[in-house]
């Protein structure tokens, strides 16, 4: 059986930080919903230009489009033992229609880590945010600096800043995240699968945690 490992947690609580980190650790794919959107909006497709009319306001692309990118996703070869999803399931509705996907596929959602980081933080950590134009490698000005100024560490391409890293558009992400996604923690909580990791602590530590909650069968790639 397939086992897909949900990342829970707000706006900047690192679960794009610890997707990457568990996806070479595993050897699962990483799926971020938010970065298959920037891939589409950089090549100009018909999906990319409807999802930027939503991401620049830091509210949520609508469900059905949603839930059919990922639909086509899953169903890629490199799925086959599971997934790390990052940013979704972010709403009641797409995380009925995942439990659905996934028992047409014969999977299961594994485990749930649940990222906590108080909202102060978060607003520190998205507004010094850096990512690589080339691959998505992430960075942070003072918690996770770049080896060279505005380099990518891991392929030399330039960083820059997300252009919903705007203060404005983080106060309505959160908002949005408050209102639509935190109801997930208490429906991922009733079926057993939530485990709450303390996201304030160093980078290393949070994927300590996660490791540590983590299904067996993950463990291995
Ligand atoms: P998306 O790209 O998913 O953004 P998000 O959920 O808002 O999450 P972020 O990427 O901002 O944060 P993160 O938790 O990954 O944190 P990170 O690891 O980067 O979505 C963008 C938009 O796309 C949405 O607003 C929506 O419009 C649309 N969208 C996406 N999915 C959708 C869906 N399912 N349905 C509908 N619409 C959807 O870390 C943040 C910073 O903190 C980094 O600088 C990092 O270096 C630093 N950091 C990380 N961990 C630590 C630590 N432990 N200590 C100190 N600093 C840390």
């Amino acid at each position: 059986m397939s086992v897909f490992i949900v990342l829970l947690g707000a706006p900047g609580a690192g679960k794009g930080t610890q997707a990457k980190i568990l996806s070479q650790k595993t050897g699962l794919p990483q799926i971020s919903t938010g970065d298959i959107f920037r891939e589409h909006l950089k090549n100009q497709t018909e999906l990319g230009k409807l999802a930027q009319q939503y991401m620049s306001k830091g509210e949520l692309v609508p469900d059905d489009v949603t839930v059919a990118m990922v639909r086509e996703r899953l169903s890629r070869p490199d799925c086959k033992r599971g997934a790390i999803l990052d940013g979704f399931p972010r709403t009641p509705a797409q995380a009925e229609a995942l439990d659905v996907m996934l028992a047409e596929m014969g999977g299961k959602v594994g485990v749930v880590p649940f990222i906590k980081v108080p909202e102060d933080e978060l607003v520190e950590r998205l507004s010094g945010r850096l990512i690589c134009r080339a691959q998505g490698h992430i960075f942070h000005k003072k918690f996770n600096p770049p080896k060279v100024p505005g380099i990518c560490d891991y392929d030399g391409s330039e960083l820059y800043q997300r252009e919903d890293d705007r203060p404005e558009v983080v106060r309505n992400r959160i908002r949005v995240y408050l209102e639509q996604t935190m109801p997930l923690v208490s429906y991922y909580r009733e079926k057993g699968v939530l485990v709450e990791i303390d996201g304030t602590q160093p980078i290393e530590k949070v994927t300590e945690a996660i490791w540590a909650a983590l299904p067996e069968e993950v463990k291995h790639a």
